[in-house]
């Protein structure tokens, strides 16, 4: 049992959730219309089903026609916490009232903030710096790494995401209009992903020694050998919860110690609770050189932070590494709250205790649906493979959309990617909640497989 459910109170949740109109309703459309007239480049998730949303309170969305949705989204991966703890948001609305910013001057909150840091993350991570995106931490990263080595290339994994700066996309799968030319000495290799192995032993299973193998020859052969560090996002985001083998992180650390090279962990997504611990990395006993935060950091207020050990903060001196809205009062007053939070509550040991729920329920879905190739769980970061044929493998987009939408018609709010289903409840859920969102997925499975004829 959760220490505190404040968001139960005065809710009542045996009507949750709560369609009042369809979804979106008449007055989701009408504000929709008069803000997609203006506002472009919307993603696929509001594209898909344009709601518009006025009021969230722990798990719970509400939209403007009165419709009051289970959250299954947290913004994106963002409100890890549930929306407008009365402690995070009291902490921000004061910050607000006293002082706004003051550029990277220290202030009472923020010296309060970096030292709770220390005291959470793993021993010997004593170096931070603050930042307002994820994609200005992780660049941050890229040039403290620099700093730090005296190298310039980059490794980075296919399918990983670090954000849409010229060096993060350069990271990452690009297409021809958001990163025509990867930048120079930026380099991407596999990585493993369980279900579908590149690299395999005699028995079918993966085999993560065959990766590093790879990475040593392609380090050899493609690279000039000034590779300052590999850069991965312990489980993909948007790749699809793409959890690597237990053995592969241990071995990536020995492999980029083996060559002088950092290992940047880009935590903007998994830190902070979302998959039960303050990093995911923990999961796998490795401290990254530098690690970054985001998302659920700030539970809803911008504000990231880019992290390392005793031996590198010293090359953040290096990189004029301040911003102008970096660690301002109301970042660090949200940041801090939200770390008492999770602890006042205990809510890592939520998370994993939901985990354990989720991979039971996501277990049997995938026995009992022909759809369903793959289920992954760390914490409250999950994902749902859906492929047209269980041997084949074949990627089945159109059942994702279709998914999605009924899922969100019944009242559950929550992103798709293709056909991955990605979900990402708060951790603050209790099991009766988390059950009612993961019986909408299900149903909703079983209306596209009837209609698409399995
Ligand atoms: C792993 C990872 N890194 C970086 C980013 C970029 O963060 P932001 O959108 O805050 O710039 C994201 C955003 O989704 C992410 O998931």
């Amino acid at each position: 049992m959760q220490k505190s459910q404040w968001w139960k109170e005065g809710y009542d949740f045996s009507q949750l959730p709560e369609m009042k109109t369809e979804s979106p309703g008449p007055e989701s459309r009408r504000l929709h219309a008069r803000a997609a007239g203006i506002i472009k480049g919307l993603s696929s998730q509001v594209k898909l089903h344009p709601v518009c949303f006025k009021e969230g309170f722990g798990v719970v969305l509400t939209d403007v026609d009165g419709n009051r949705y289970i959250d299954f989204s947290s913004g994106i991966y963002v409100t890890t916490l549930g929306h407008c703890h009365p402690k995070i948001s009291e902490a921000v609305a004061q910050a607000a009232k006293t002082m706004m910013n003051c550029h990277d001057f220290t202030t009472p909150v923020k010296v309060e903030l970096l030292e709770k840091m220390v005291q959470i993350l793993p021993a010997g991570v004593n170096g931070v710096q603050l930042y307002d995106s994820g994609t200005t931490a992780v660049e941050a990263a890229l040039r403290a790494a620099r700093a730090y080595t005296g190298k310039h290339e980059f490794l980075s994994f296919m399918m990983d995401f670090h954000g849409k700066s010229g060096h993060a996309v350069s990271l990452a799968k690009m297409n021809g209009t958001n990163g025509a030319g990867r930048a120079q000495g930026f380099y991407m290799v596999p990585k493993p992903y369980p279900y579908r192995p590149l690299f395999k032993k005699a028995d079918g299973s993966i085999d993560t020694d065959a990766y590093i193998d790879y990475y040593e020859y392609f380090l050899a052969n493609a690279t000039t050998g000034q590779v300052a560090a590999f850069i991965a996002e312990p489980i993909q985001g948007w790749g699809g919860s793409v959890i690597p083998p237990d053995d592969f992180y241990p071995k990536l650390k020995k492999f980029c110690q083996k060559h002088d090279m950092l290992l940047i962990a880009d935590e903007v997504l998994t830190s902070m609770g979302r998959t039960g611990k303050y990093l995911a990395m923990e999961h796998w006993n490795t401290t990254a050189d530098i690690s970054t935060m985001g998302k659920g950091f700030g539970n809803g207020f911008p504000v990231t932070a880019m992290v390392a050990d005793e031996r590198i903060k010293e090359s953040f001196e290096k990189i004029s590494a301040s911003t102008s809205y970096g660690g301002n009062p109301m970042a660090c007053a949200a940041a801090l709250a939200s770390i008492e939070v999770i602890e006042e509550e205990g809510l890592l040991e939520n998370a994993l205790r939901l985990e354990k729920y989720f991979i039971k329920r996501m277990e049997k879905m995938k026995r009992e649906h022909k759809i369903i190739g793959d289920v992954r769980v760390r914490g409250c970061l999950l994902g749902i493979e859906l492929v047209k044929d269980l041997n084949s493998k074949e990627p089945f987009d159109e059942a994702g959309k279709m998914v999605y939408t009924k899922a969100f018609r019944k009242g559950l709010a929550w992103i798709p990617a293709g056909h991955i289903l990605r979900l990402s409840p708060p951790i603050i859920m209790d099991e009766e909640i988390a059950a009612k969102g993961m019986d909408i997925v299900d149903e909703a499975i079983c209306e596209t497989e009837k209609e698409l004829g399995y």
